[in-house]
Order: structure tokens, then sequence, then C-alpha cells
């Protein structure tokens, strides 16, 4: 099987098409020009300059110190070096609180950024801004399960929806946000049966993390795969620099393993 899907730029049709072909999608956070050139060549499909630069970059504690001037810095130092992949860039904490400052932030992220989709966090209380957004043709990535931004509020990186009611309140928000226009779903840290019932229920991808083979793709911190990142890494990771002669092998390799759904196994995922 071939790593490049395709050798033309990844837009939304063709996240579409992989997910009509059953072709799974491999994202991965970027946040720089170099790293961006190494993994435009390893076929990477979306890269998101996440707001986890805060942790991996800056060092922060979590993400939301993380302003619209930091995600436009990065993005824009990505944009140089991203010729294939969809640039995918996160409306950071704070930035998306009526559907007026959402633009204004979708607006820097696309202008001055670079970026071609924008990726915020939140449930049905976001429909109204994901509407405006689609309306004005931002294309977005609605990002539910885990919301690091609401670390503060949820005391913790827990695993979301374990409980029923929570499950199904789930379901219902992944089919309202697609209803208001959202083009990708990312769902992290949710049981796989979940994620696997939120997939075949959605016409747009869903990209997983810590959720199920079963979504149309993953998705990882770059830091996370090249075994970098300081502390216990989240079971839901694999260091993929483990038996690979470099970073563009190791890049290579996670791709692999995500098209032919060798990642993530049953160890990365919950019950
Ligand atoms: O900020 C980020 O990098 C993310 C991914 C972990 C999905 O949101």
């Amino acid at each position: 099987m071939s790593v490049h899907a395709t050798s033309r730029h990844v837009t939304v049709s063709t996240l579409r098409r992989m997910k009509a072909e059953g072709e799974k999608i491999a994202c991965l956070t970027a946040y720089d020009a170099s790293f961006a050139a190494v993994l435009d060549e390893a076929g990477v499909d979306v890269m998101l300059v996440g707001d986890s630069l805060g942790m991996v970059v800056q060092g922060r504690e979590t993400t939301v110190p993380v302003t619209v001037d930091d995600i436009v810095y990065h993005s824009r130092a990505v944009a140089s070096r991203c010729r294939r992949a969809l640039l995918m860039a996160d409306m950071p904490f704070m930035s998306y609180t009526s559907t007026e400052q959402a633009m204004a932030s979708a607006a820097r992220l696309m202008q001055e950024g670079g970026a071609q989709m924008v990726k915020l966090e939140g449930d049905a209380r976001q429909v109204e801004v994901v509407s405006k957004l689609a309306e004005h043709g931002v294309p977005v990535c609605a990002h539910i399960g885990l919301q690091p931004q609401l670390v503060h509020k949820l005391g913790g990186y827990r695993v979301q929806g374990r409980d029923p009611e929570q499950a199904e309140a789930m379901i219902r928000d992944a089919v309202a946000l697609q209803q208001a226009g959202a083009d990708v779903l990312l769902l992290e840290c949710v049981p796989a049966r979940l994620a696997d019932e939120i997939t075949a229920a959605l016409e747009i991808p869903v990209i997983g993390i810590g959720a199920s083979a079963g979504c149309d793709g993953q998705i990882l911190v770059l830091q996370d795969i090249l075994g970098i990142t300081p502390g216990r890494a989240p079971g839901f990771v694999r260091n993929f620099m483990e038996g690979q002669a470099s970073i563009q092998d190791a890049v290579r390799a996670y791709v692999a393993a995500v098209r032919t759904g060798d990642f993530p196994a049953p160890s990365n995922l919950f019950e």
C-alpha cells in the first residue's frame, strides 16, 4: 500500500473521499517549518498546529495560556513548508466565546497563519459558532470527547463518555456539529465502542486520538511519536522512533501504521 494517499494537495473533499473509500487519514501535529517538510514528505495528510504547542514547545503546564498570536506564528512557519497536507490550526482557549470573536480569530489563523481549516473544542454549545464559520467558508474541525482546554474545569485529563448518558449526549453533539457544518470531527479519549458508533453515524471524517482503530483517521502529537515528550507518555501514544534510524523513517512508519490499521493497537485504546 502506498504511503501517499495522493500526491495532490489534500482538501476537505480528499478527506471525505478517503472516508468513503475506507482509506485511513494520517494526521500529526507540527509547529515549525523543518518538521513540516519532514511530515509532508512522509505523506501525512493533515498537519495540526495544535495548542499542544503550549506544552511541547513553550513548556507550559496546559494549553490554556496559548494565544491566537502564538498559533498564527507557528502556522505561518508550518505553512511555509506544507505543500501537500491540509493545514489545520487550533483556535486557542477563549478565542471563540462569541460568533464575532470566532470569526475574527479564524480570519487571523487563515489570512495571517495560512491555515486551511480551524479546530475548536466544544460540544453542542459550539453549534452556533460552527454554523457561522461554515456559512462564511471556514472549514471547521470540531473537537469533542476530552477537551484539554477544559482541564481546570475537569480537574485532569480523563476518558470521556463512559457514563451511558454522557455517551448518548456525545453522539447527539457529534450529529449536531455535523449538521451545523463541521467538516471533520476529532474525538479524544473516548471508549472505542463509542468512537465506532460516532464514526458510523457521521458522514464527515472522524479523526481519533485515544479513540478507536475504526475512526476514519488518527492524530498524535509529533513529540510523542518521537519519544521526546518528558515524563510518562499517555497510553494512547506509540513511540515510532523505536527501531527506526531517523526521524523521517519514524514519521513514515507512523503514516504506514495508520494506513494499514496497525496503529492504534488495542493497548492504545480505552474501554
Ligand atoms: O492541540 C493538539 O495538539 C490537539 C491534538 C492532541 C489533537 O488538539
